[in-house]
């Protein structure tokens, strides 16, 4: 797929693992208070280069399959597989039309992705591959004070997202897919949080192009620009 946010592009190239706010430190968090056992079977949809899913793999020792619509992310997250020798199923495609069969999975994982996809579709989609009583965890940008027109643009911009949802927004959407239990979480940013520069996870491609340190930049200006209008919510759904 042609990723046309410049942004998911250059979190790509610079291959930056844990590229969700909270990093791997509020992935161990949110996972150690659920009940995952060797024969639980987890989707971390939208991996990027692969860092939870090699965890969740190394640490419960279930059955984990790593996808995402970035065919460079996809490359890096396998050869992180291969180099720790771990069974994870790599699959490639988008999360609005995802190819497993209805009732594949125990959990879904979803850190900083279902915002960048259209949730009219994609959590519909979640629902359908989930068991009946299945999880989705998500880590989302939230909208957590009101933005001007202007504003609300600039960001939708900046980020390459379809739409940015409020707290109310996303349990809609999570309700109207058919989760009967929603809870939410608000997860409050160190204000250097989105720093990508303090990532301790990088898989740097060969010959970046210069105009993506550019694309890096504007992003941490924005996010310290619009620190008390973009927040981070961890949903619970089942
Ligand atoms: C901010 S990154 C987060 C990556 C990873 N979850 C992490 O925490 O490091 C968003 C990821 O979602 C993927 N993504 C965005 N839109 C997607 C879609 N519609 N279908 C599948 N993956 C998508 C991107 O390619 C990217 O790898």
């Amino acid at each position: 797929m042609n990723v046309e946010s410049a942004y998911l592009n250059c979190l790509a190239f610079f291959g930056v693992g844990g590229a969700h706010p909270g990093g791997m430190q509020l992935t161990k968090s949110i996972l150690s208070r659920e009940k995952i056992v060797g024969t639980t079977k987890i989707l971390d949809v939208g991996c990027g280069t692969g860092q939870t899913a090699a965890y969740i793999s190394k640490k419960y020792g279930c059955h984990v399959t790593a996808f995402d619509c970035h065919t460079v992310m996809i490359e890096k997250a396998k050869k992180r597989f291969r180099s720790l020798q771990l069974p994870v199923v790599t699959c490639y495609g988008i999360a609005e039309n995802l190819p497993f069969e209805d009732g594949s999975f125990d959990m879904i994982l979803s850190e900083s992705v279902t915002a960048f996809t259209d949730v009219s579709q994609s959590i519909p989609e979640f629902k359908r591959v989930l068991k009946p009583n299945g999880i989705l965890l998500a880590i989302e940008m939230t909208l957590e004070n009101s933005v001007t027109e202007a504003e609300l643009a600039q960001i939708l911009h900046c980020y390459g997202v379809k739409q940015l949802l409020n707290e109310a927004g996303w349990r809609a959407h999570f309700q109207k897919a058919g989760f009967k239990q929603v809870l939410s979480e608000n997860f409050k940013l160190h204000p250097d949080a989105q720093n990508m520069c303090h990532a301790l996870d990088f898989s740097l491609s060969k010959n970046i192009d210069p105009s993506y340190f550019h694309i890096l930049h504007q992003h941490q200006c924005l996010s310290m620009m619009y620190k008390d209008i973009l927040g981070c919510r961890i949903f619970r759904c089942q």
